[in-house]
């Protein structure tokens, strides 16, 4: 098992069980950590450390149930992908399933152990406790298994049981809430990126073009030099730059033809109706969004609208989500015009550095059209859902 960054500088001193004064020492460092990890990943690995130095254990686990796919999952090191099995199978499931510990001295004579994870991670099981997990509802939210004794009858005692399931008794309370503000960020995300749809479905237009104008921004944004948390955080944002759409009617919004100069100008409104409608909010997202909203219309030469602001004056996210925005806009079809060929689109895109578009930005997509491109057809409107 991998190493990581919460070993405890405590270390027992040979492979005998732990004195009760080592134990609480241990548990104590542990708690402090957990009870201030708001990372689901590191909470799991600050788990399962804790766990696999209370009872000296070779390996241990903390196995979440996905009651939405009817699965289990869980990550045996940091950086690695996690690990899915379906929620009935191996010791684990059994566990779960019928909601009882287990204490195995070598699970390859139980019949219910499922070797598919030791084929996969080249690992070979022995000794093993499962002790599953409840939230304060009492419902099962997973399991702690702890593989393989490190002392020299490579069994685990009763002791190691009852401490174990100690720590699974405040791990499933710590869990717990960890899983709900995740949950609560995911709905927000789903709400957002709804609320896009809508935006855009009111021009006709697919779902796919807010899913390639999110993974467009995201990647200019790391190219740009920007770190993967604000990244991530335009990627999510900028679904919402026409939200202020759903304020246009119908007759300009899917006019066949060329606009005239008034309903054009009543179509430039959908930028700040977009960003009054997200101001409010003190919600990072949001707030992102907001800006996303207002400044993705204008033009680094200060002729865009609504405000007519002028280069770096234009947040990196109305820079960002511009480019992101026009080059899906050409490259489909409009109710106004036919989809552009990627040549004529690179050729706008070089007419317009310093132009309309960041100069800085217009090379980072150039050196990067390839991943673009890619992108685009992973998503196409033909091949799409
Ligand atoms: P959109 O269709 O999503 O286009 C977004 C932006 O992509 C446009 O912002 C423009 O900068 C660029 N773009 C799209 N198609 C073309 C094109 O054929 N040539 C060039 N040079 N650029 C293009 P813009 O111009 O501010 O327009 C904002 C929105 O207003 C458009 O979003 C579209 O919903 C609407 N719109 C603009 N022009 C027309 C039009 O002639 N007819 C209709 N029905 N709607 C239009
Ligand atoms: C949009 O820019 O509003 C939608 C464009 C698309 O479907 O590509
Ligand atoms: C995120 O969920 O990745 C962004 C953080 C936030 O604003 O809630
Ligand atoms: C639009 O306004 O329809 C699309 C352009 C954009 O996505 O801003
Ligand atoms: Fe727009
Ligand atoms: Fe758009």
């Amino acid at each position: 098992m991998q190493m990581n960054e919460y070993n405890l500088e405590f270390k027992p001193k040979s492979k005998k069980s732990l004195n009760s004064n080592d134990l609480l020492r241990l548990i104590f460092g542990y708690v402090a950590r957990i009870a201030n990890e708001k990372n689901l990943d590191n909470l799991l690995m600050l788990m399962a450390d804790m766990g696999k130095e209370m009872i000296m254990a070779d390996r241990c686990s903390l196995w979440i149930l996905d009651r939405e796919k009817n699965e289990l999952w869980t990550r045996v090191a940091h950086g690695v992908n996690e690990i899915r099995i379906p929620a009935n199978s191996g010791l684990v499931g059994h566990s779960i399933a019928s909601e009882q510990q287990l204490f195995i001295d070598d699970a390859y004579k139980d019949n219910r152990f499922n070797p598919d994870v030791d084929k996969k991670t080249g690992y070979r099981t022995q000794a093993i406790i499962v002790i599953p997990f409840r939230n304060s509802e009492g419902e099962i939210i997973g399991a702690y298994q702890a593989i393989n004794k490190m002392t020299r009858s490579k069994k685990f005692t009763a002791k190691d049981l009852e401490y174990l399931t100690l720590a699974a008794s405040y791990s499933g309370n710590s869990l717990e809430s960890t899983l709900l503000n995740l949950e609560i960020e995911e709905t927000q995300k789903e709400i957002i990126f709804t609320m896009g749809e809508i935006g855009e479905s009111r021009s006709k237009e697919t779902g796919n073009h807010i899913k390639r104008v999110a993974d467009y921004s995201k990647i200019l944004a790391l190219k740009y030099g920007m770190d993967d948390n604000e990244a991530e955080l335009l990627k999510i944002a900028s679904p919402m730059h026409d939200i202020g759409k759903v304020a246009i009617s119908d007759s300009i919004l899917k006019k066949p033809g060329k606009l005239t100069d008034e309903e054009f100008d009543t179509m430039k409104s959908h930028t700040e109706v977009g960003y009054n409608l997200l101001k409010g909010s003190s919600r990072k997202i949001l707030k992102a969004a907001a800006i996303v909203a207002r400044q993705h219309h204008e033009k680094w030469n200060g002729r865009g609208y609504p405000d007519g602001v002028k280069g770096e004056d234009i947040h990196i996210y109305g820079r960002i989500t511009a480019i992101a925005d026009v080059f899906d806009a050409l490259g489909s079809d409009r109710c106004y015009k036919k989809a552009w060929e990627l040549d004529r689109i690179l050729n706008l895109f070089k007419e317009e550095r310093g132009n309309h578009f960041d100069p800085l930005l217009v090379d980072l997509f150039i050196d990067n059209i390839g991943e673009l491109v890619h992108i685009r057809d992973a998503y196409s409107d033909v091949y799409g859902e």
